[in-house]
């Protein structure tokens, strides 16, 4: 076996997009405290009949049809914005995708570092059984209130990935740092449809969180700053990453340029925060990019407030980019529909999710799966095709 990694990766993200200069225009608010101030420029919005299920299978689907389902054992599904609360999102997820039913299921939380701790939980599973793989779901609707300081670092996307030995696309280095502090930066009752944030905690917290993993990935033998080519941060908003870095290149004692960002932030900036998926969609961003990235080592920073961080490094496998599927994310981003400030807002009030009381959705999506509504309580989803 030559390593455990990422052997597939594919992306979804919401039927709906809102210019960020529309909600400046509405607000108020000078657009360049958006694009520039904190690095975003539009923001998807699922269609009434989406959610963190359908963005997931939307995702996990290319994955399947390149790969099969043979030996997927293990379906770990990362989320901030789960639509139950006792049942994993992913067995829904399962039953769409037609997943064999030997098979163990689970939603992992903590707030936007989930999916990382799927990708660690998996190459362990693998490690003691090199013919499974493990299909890793990142998928999230980051919704704050309307008015709120977080209302512009909204958005929605999903990253699906399958973990396995001999990896197409990524090998996953042993050695991480982990951090873990209790910290309230952000986070959501139970009864709250939308998450509470003290942005500039969020930002300091994280910084923290960042030195934290930092010194611990060194302190277990990780390499240095030098010796790694790219880095992937988690972005609630790409100008945070642009702060991480400049952070660590201090901490560590190598300089870094906010140019290196500037790849890893182009579906991020169109994308808005997905929460758990965002870290991934910088690592989508930087492998469809024009530059070749054999034998490269990116460095990884997860980070969910509350807070847990991790670090971590991947090496870039030759012949990967035979596993991407360039051109699928811009194509799937031009391809939203735009809504208007005035419907962007009354979609908002209307998804709030959980709701019990029965109801049907109208058929919206373009995507390959629907959410159809609910019956006798139960969230009902069906195949779009
Ligand atoms: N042109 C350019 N930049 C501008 C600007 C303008 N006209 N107006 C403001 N800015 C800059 C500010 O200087 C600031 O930059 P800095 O952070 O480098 O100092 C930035 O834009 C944001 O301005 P600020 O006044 O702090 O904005 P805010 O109070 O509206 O809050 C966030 C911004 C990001 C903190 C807020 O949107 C938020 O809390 N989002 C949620 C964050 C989150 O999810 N955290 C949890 C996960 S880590």
């Amino acid at each position: 076996m030559s390593g455990i990694g990422i052997h597939d990766l594919s992306v979804a993200t919401g039927h709906h997009v809102l210019d960020l200069a529309l909600m400046a225009e509405h607000l108020g608010i000078d657009p360049a405290k958006y694009h520039v101030g904190i690095g975003q420029d539009e923001m998807s919005i699922p269609a009434p009949d989406e959610d963190v299920v359908t963005m997931a299978a939307a995702a996990a689907l290319p994955i399947l049809e390149r790969h099969g389902t043979d030996g997927i054992r293990t379906v770990l599904f990362a989320t901030e914005s789960g639509i139950d609360q006792s049942k994993s999102a992913g067995l829904f997820v399962h039953q769409l995708l037609e997943l064999p039913s030997a098979c163990r299921v689970l939603e992992l939380k903590q707030a936007c570092y989930s999916a990382t701790a799927g990708i660690q939980l998996a190459t362990g599973l693998v490690q003691r059984h090199p013919e499974e793989r493990v299909l890793v779901i990142a998928s999230d609707v980051a919704r704050y209130a309307l008015g709120s300081s977080g209302e512009p670092t909204q958005g929605a996307g999903a990253v699906a990935m399958l973990i396995g030995a001999d990896p197409a696309i990524l090998e996953v280095e042993s050695v991480t740092g982990v951090h873990a502090t209790d910290v309230d930066d952000f986070w959501r009752p139970n009864d709250h449809d939308t998450a509470l944030v003290d942005g500039r905690l969020s930002i300091t917290a994280y910084l923290t969180s960042l030195r934290g993993a930092w010194d611990d990935f060194r302190a277990h033998g990780g390499v240095g700053l030098e010796d790694i080519d790219h880095v992937c941060y988690h972005q609630p908003f790409s100008k945070m990453a642009v702060k991480a870095h400049a952070q660590l290149g201090r901490h560590a004692g190598t300089p870094t340029s906010a140019e290196d960002l500037e790849i890893p932030a182009r579906y991020n900036r169109r994308i808005g925060n997905s929460y758990s998926a965002s870290l991934y969609l910088a690592l989508a961003a930087l492998l469809d990019s024009d530059q070749d990235l054999a034998g490269r080592r990116i460095g990884f920073f997860s980070y969910g407030s509350g807070s847990v961080g991790e670090f971590f490094t991947a090496r870039v496998a030759a012949g990967y980019r035979s596993s991407l599927r360039p051109g699928s994310v811009p194509a799937a981003l031009d391809a939203r529909a735009p809504l208007d400030f005035a419907a962007y807002r009354d979609l908002h009030v209307a998804a709030a999710p959980g709701s019990s009381t029965d109801r049907a959705t109208e058929s919206v999506t373009n995507g390959p799966f629907r959410f159809a509504g609910v019956r006798g309580a139960v969230r009902r989803y069906e195949p779009t095709r």
